[in-house]
């Protein structure tokens, strides 16, 4: 029994983002790669890396390569290892940081009805992850662990940066995971994704382009990609912010078209909702641009943890802390319930975001963030989340599999990643499909639902198809609704 809950935990591991490039060897890519990470102090030291099996099996090669690249940074310095204690970062591997004090510290807008409300048996709308997975033992455990390691100080007023128990634990977990490239004190806590953004965009509270006046911190108008959630877009017109779409192909969205906006908001991990990454070039291409214009790039890492394929993805921040800033939540990784979320920012706009969240937390619970502290930490949230990403690739492999049996005319898209897929359609089916779903019981969205009014971009026909949602006893009756409810193909229809 012992013995079986120790594989499992081996196998479940945590995670590591790294990128294997180069004409040589996996071998030398790895090493090369993982000593790139400690170098530059995106691994602290300290760390424990995953164990063989399960970083081999996240980057596709076999176990002794990874055995052999630990050896070979064992043997130069970057790595310990102790038997029974797995392989670690070695502390003197210590690397540079530059310190950025923060700054001195200086309504929620209307809330939108939530969209439910439809009489539907099948949620196979997007937005949600499995409720019934929320990892209530451990959730429970690090509450019970924080509270009681608390010290007073934690029931008075929090402080707007966040505790530093979870910046520091961030900023560990974000260079580890998704590659970004920061340090606590650029890290400010918020209460999700729509908080950063009323932080950055509302009128009267911040300082001025990080300077330190009056106004917002940015201005817009902002670019947004074509298709985006229209929470977010009503949520900017009502801080008077302009969106200006910018279309989307294969590649993600045409930043080659970027012209006199101040920001671009972008999903360049998993385009929200048609689903495919930004192109490496773009996002080159973006962050040039956002240098050459002094600009800023918000990036929405909204799903970033839940990639099935073995195409790493990191974050877009690597490329430009200072252009770039990130922005992610708890909501899709461990529920929206929760409402946690952070911001990496560049040194410049610290101050201004701390003046807009005022001289007291008044979000984000402070003992809350002290239990995320302790999940992250403990290796809790990184097991829940790869647990979850073996759930939902399970729920991803058997829509793909229903849908090429029931209906192989459909194409489905956007599936290496996420909690959705979209189902592609035969143009103008999209509407009666919607309404097909209904009658099934299916509650889902169509493409049209995500469209930027203003865009030219030629309309797509499709289904967002939210596959987290339904409880996993539930979901297979999900599917058959779903596929009941789809457009026959030209041979099928009479
Ligand atoms: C595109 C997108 N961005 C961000 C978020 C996260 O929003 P929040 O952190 O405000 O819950 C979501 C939903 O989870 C989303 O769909």
């Amino acid at each position: 029994m012992a013995e079986s809950r120790v594989n499992y935990a081996e196998r479940i591991g945590s995670d590591l983002h790294l990128e294997l490039s180069g004409p040589g060897s996996k071998r030398a890519a790895l090493i090369g790669a993982l000593r790139e990470a400690v170098r530059s102090g995106r691994l602290a030291p300290g760390t424990r890396l995953p164990p063989y099996r399960s970083l081999a099996a996240d980057l596709g090669v076999a176990r002794n390569t990874v055995a052999d690249a630990y050896a070979e940074l064992v043997a130069e310095g970057w790595l310990t290892a102790r038997q029974g204690s797995g392989t670690h970062v070695a502390e003197r591997a210590r690397p540079l940081h530059t310190a950025v004090p923060p700054k001195a510290p200086a309504q929620p807008p209307r809330a939108r009805a939530p969209r439910l409300g439809r009489a539907a048996g099948h949620d196979l709308r997007q937005g949600t992850p499995d409720a019934s997975s929320f990892p209530r033992s451990a959730w429970l455990a690090s509450y019970r662990r924080a509270l009681h390691q608390a010290p007073n100080e934690v029931f008075g007023p929090g402080d707007p940066a966040g505790r530093p128990e979870l910046r520091a634990a961030l900023a560990v977990y974000l260079a580890r995971a998704r590659g970004v490239r920061t340090e606590p004190n650029r890290i400010v806590i918020c209460s999700g994704f729509a908080h950063a953004l009323r932080l950055l965009f509302e009128s009267g509270s911040g300082s001025g382009s990080g300077g330190g006046g009056d106004g917002p911190i940015l201005r817009g108008p902002l670019a947004v990609e074509a298709y985006g959630l229209p929470f977010h877009r009503e949520l900017l017109a009502a801080e008077g912010v302009r969106t200006v779409p910018l279309s989307l192909d294969e590649h993600g969205a045409r930043v080659d078209r970027l012209a006199r906006e101040r920001a671009v908001l972008l999903t360049p991990a998993h385009q929200f909702p048609t689903g495919g990454p930004l192109h490496a070039e773009r996002r080159a291409a973006v962050v040039d641009w956002a240098r050459a214009r002094g600009a800023v790039v918000l990036e929405d890492d909204y799903d970033g943890e839940f990639r099935y394929d073995r195409k790493p993805v990191g974050a877009l921040q690597s490329l430009d802390p200072e252009r770039v800033i990130l922005i992610g939540s708890v909501s899709k990784s461990l529920s929206p319930a929760v409402r946690l979320g952070w911001m990496v920012l560049p040194e410049r706009y610290v101050g201004g975001v701390l003046a807009a969240k005022g001289e007291r937390e008044a979000w984000a619970s402070v003992l809350d963030q002290l239990a995320l502290a302790d999940l992250i930490v403990s290796g809790a949230y990184d097991r829940h989340v790869r647990r979850m990403r073996q759930r939902y690739r399970g729920r991803r492999d058997r829509l793909v599999a229903a849908l090429a049996e029931r209906a192989p005319h459909i194409e489905v898209s956007g599936v290496a990643a996420g909690l959705h897929a979209v189902l592609r359609l035969p143009p103008g089916t999209e509407r009666s499909a919607v309404q097909a779903a209904v009658r099934q019981g299916v509650a889902l969205d169509g493409l049209a639902e995500f469209r930027h009014p203003d865009t030219d971009m030629p309309a797509h026909d499709g289904l967002v198809v939210g596959y987290a949602t339904p409880s996993e006893h539930a979901y297979a009756a999900a599917l058959e609704a779903l596929c009941g409810a789809l457009p026959p193909g030209r041979t099928q229809a009479t």
